[in-house]
């Protein structure tokens, strides 16, 4: 099973982000990546921050001990954040692209995001960044993350269809991108507007949302599954767990899966059986009284 990024990228609806992966040794990883790769996951999602660079460097050792594992996968890293500020100059686009590499050990990655909306981003330094990283073939494709609409639009502007993936924080613990839409002109709180619709204006652009963060609730409070503010959820969840014959995270993220827009999931555990549990929900499909009620056990009115 894949779906297409961007209209371009042929890739697993499950990712693997690797922002936790360092708190294994080598052989851990090796065997955490390998199980992946065997259920059919070949996305992999880094950050030049996630362990100040030694995700970057672990996953760059696990290419050198598989050789031909490189060709199968595609990775995909981002980079602006900085210790205290946010950085989407040219010159530290650059810069830290060629940390990566050299983290990497490779002379390419696939996939680019600029990791957080920069107050002070110029887009026409982003765009000229893009430009030279695409030109030298340091990146193939460009993307951002945490960024509204309106925010996309500023810099669509400067490099028109050249963005492909806008990656955001969703799962039916943390659902706000839907929110919005479904309570639109109502005077529930869902309906505050908080991404000026970026899941929409992402379908009509051909922009694939990734979601990062799946099993969390709030920012990195936990994962939702373990939480007793969940009780219901996590009953419901238990309950299609046994019909659909698959674990529970399978089923949290077939909800993110059901939805029509093809967001790719970015898992985050490390742990292989965690890893073989949610490549379940590659099979599965939810319908639509299922995901409504999961939506509204997760605390939400359906207006
Ligand atoms: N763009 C951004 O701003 C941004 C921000 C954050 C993350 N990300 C990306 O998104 C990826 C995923 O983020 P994440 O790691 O927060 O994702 P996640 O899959 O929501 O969370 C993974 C964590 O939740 C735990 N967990 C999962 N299911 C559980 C369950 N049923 N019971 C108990 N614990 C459970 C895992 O524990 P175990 O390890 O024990 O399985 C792991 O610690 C990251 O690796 C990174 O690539 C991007």
């Amino acid at each position: 099973m894949s779906i297409l990024i961007g209209n371009q990228i042929s890739a697993s609806p499950i990712a693997l982000g690797c922002m936790r992966l360092t708190r294994l040794d080598v052989a851990e990883a090796e065997k955490a990546l390998l199980t992946a790769m065997e259920l059919g996951i070949n996305y992999f999602d880094h950050a030049d921050i996630y362990a100040g660079g030694q995700a970057e460097t672990l996953f760059g050792e696990l290419l050198r001990r598989n050789p031909g594992l490189r060709e199968q996968i595609t990775i995909q890293t981002k980079c602006g954040i900085c210790p205290g500020y946010y950085d989407s100059s040219e010159e530290h686009i650059l810069e830290s692209v060629d940390g990566s590499l050299k983290r990497f050990g490779l002379e390419q990655v696939d996939v680019l995001l600029i990791h957080r909306p920069d107050a002070l981003m110029e887009p026409e330094e982003i765009a000229s960044a893009f430009s030279k990283l695409e030109k030298s073939g340091k990146v193939k494709y460009f993307g951002v993350s945490n960024m509204n609409s309106v925010q996309m639009q500023l810099l669509d502007r400067e490099m028109p269809g050249k963005l492909i993936i806008n990656q955001l924080q969703f799962g039916v613990a943390h659902s706000g991108l839907v929110d919005e839409g479904i309570a639109v002109n109502t005077d529930l709180n869902q309906g505050v507007v908080r991404t000026d619709g970026v899941l929409d204006y992402c379908r009509l652009n051909g922009v694939t949302v990734q979601a990062w963060s799946p099993m969390q609730y709030g920012m990195f409070k936990g994962p939702f599954m373990q939480c007793p503010d969940y009780a219901e959820l996590n009953a419901y969840i238990g309950e299609l767990a046994e019909q659909y014959h698959v674990s529970g995270e399978a089923i949290a993220l077939a909800w993110i899966l059901r939805h029509p827009a093809k967001i790719q999931a970015i898992i985050g555990t490390a742990n292989t059986d965690r890893i073989r549990r949610s490549a379940q929900a590659m099979n599965i499909t939810l319908t639509r009284p299922e995901w409504y009620k999961m939506y509204k056990l997760a605390g939400n009115m359906i207006p």
